[in-house]
């Protein structure tokens, strides 16, 4: 018996809020959750600084991807099982990339990515690829294997079925977060019937379908995952610790670049400070190592970073105001300009930050954010498009929303009534 198909003595369970037990028989799933690698994102949380609005929201990029793992078991294992299109190579090649998906996430992606200009999805290949603990276990399988989970992982394989079933418009991934990131927030949106789900869901030549009579619990999960990127992603309190986090991780990096001498050095930063990041420096950081220096550069000497991580750490966030850079681009520079007077770095506190979400989309080739829309499987066998059955869908499908807000320090603002320049804004910006 190979590597590939060897079974643990006995299956191991981890208990979870959201599927109540997650379920491991191979060895090779095992033996991947155990690699230093898997185990750093325990030290990651799945939504950045949405903790600061919704105190629940803790969980680490570890349950979520643990949670997709077990979707797909659940897929695989329960609606796929026996089916002529499926089989145990399929089964073990879903199972690897559905854990593994989000293996190169780093501490606060978001923000992180932005500054920095990097993509966690190159370094979730760089990692499966690389010279890593994750890489050896999976050339245990076959010398190829882990360019094949790669390649699932980036969509570019040639089994579009099992991309489908990691990435679509209805795919485990969002079916895991959706509901983890409800029961993590305690919102009450977020619900949707996923055992029906994943019980009218079948293998179709190279996709995943749904039956028809799963229509409306379908239905269901598209308005809860609209709910969810308006009412907990998008929050306009989150996103202000977001803009205070990047805005600390730009400082950062600009006085390093200029040379500052730092009371704490940022030695975790050095190499992504002089565009020199290495995998293995990559894999140091997490988001302990983030708050540790925001810890320490509470003390520097650099007022601006010295006040957003003492910002940040003590949830003393921005304020903000609705904003349209269409029609208000004259205001902006006309705040710019006032705040330079008002001795106030604009470029650290005066910050547009826009949100936008296409809740669902029918197929549009070519296009720069070309989705898998999601397809119906008719009583007569044929193949439908979802927004061509469903009222509720069509209603909202190619629509896309975008909400822009202006972040400003009001309580720094505040500390000066009397300044002219202050009043100014103030009038501008109530
Ligand atoms: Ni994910």
């Amino acid at each position: 018996m190979g590597y590939s198909t060897e079974k643990l003595s006995e299956e191991k369970v981890f208990k979870d809020p959201v599927h109540r037990y997650i379920h491991v028989r191979d060895r090779l799933i095992w033996d991947l959750i155990g690699t230093k690698e898997f185990q750093r994102l325990r030290r990651i949380k799945q939504l950045g600084t949405t903790y600061l609005t919704f105190h629940g929201a803790e969980h680490s990029r570890f349950n979520h991807s643990l949670g997709v793992y077990e979707i797909v078991r659940r897929i695989v294992d329960i609606a796929f099982e026996g089916r002529p299109e499926w089989n145990e190579e399929k089964r073990l090649l879903s199972l690897c990339a559905a854990l593994l998906h989000d293996l190169g996430h780093g501490p606060f992606s978001h923000s992180f990515e932005k500054v920095f200009d990097l993509d966690h999805e190159d370094f979730t290949q760089a990692i499966i690829l690389g010279d890593t603990e994750v890489n050896e276990v999976l050339s245990r399988v076959e010398q190829d294997f882990p360019k094949r989970v790669a390649e699932v992982i980036a969509k570019t394989s040639e089994d579009k079925l099992v991309v489908s079933l990691i990435s679509s418009q209805i795919d485990a991934d969002r079916m895991d977060y959706l509901q983890r990131d409800a029961y993590f927030t305690g919102v009450s949106y977020g619900h949707f019937d996923m055992e029906r789900i994943l019980r009218v869901m079948r293998p179709k030549e190279d996709q995943v379908v749904i039956k028809q009579s799963g229509m409306h619990a379908v239905e269901d999960y598209i308005m809860s995952r609209y709910q969810m990127y308006w009412q907990v992603y998008f929050h306009p309190v989150t996103r202000s610790a977001e803009v205070i986090l990047t805005k600390i991780l730009h400082r950062a990096k600009d006085l390093y670049q200029n040379n500052y001498s730092f009371k704490y050095n940022p030695l975790h930063f050095y190499s992504l400070f002089k565009d020199q990041l290495t995998l293995e420096d990559y894999l140091k950081l997490d988001e302990a190592v983030f708050l540790y220096y925001f810890q320490m550069w509470q003390e520097e000497e650099d007022q601006i970073l010295r006040d957003l991580c003492t910002r940040f750490l003590n949830r003393n966030l921005f304020k903000y105001a609705e904003f349209d850079p269409a029609k208000e681009y004259k205001k902006l520079a006309e705040l710019s300009a006032l705040f330079v007077k008002a001795e106030i770095d604009p470029e650290y506190y005066l910050v547009v930050d826009s949100s936008s979400d296409l809740p669902y989309d029918f197929y549009r080739p070519g296009e720069e954010e070309e989705r898998l829309p999601i397809h119906l499987l008719l009583k007569n066998g044929e193949v439908r498009e979802l927004s061509r059955e469903s009222e509720i869908v069509d209603a909202i499908s190619g629509k896309r929303r975008t909400d822009h807000k202006l972040y400003y320090p009001a309580d720094l603002l505040e500390k000066s009534p009397e300044n002219p320049y202050v009043k100014q804004i103030l009038a501008l910006l109530i």
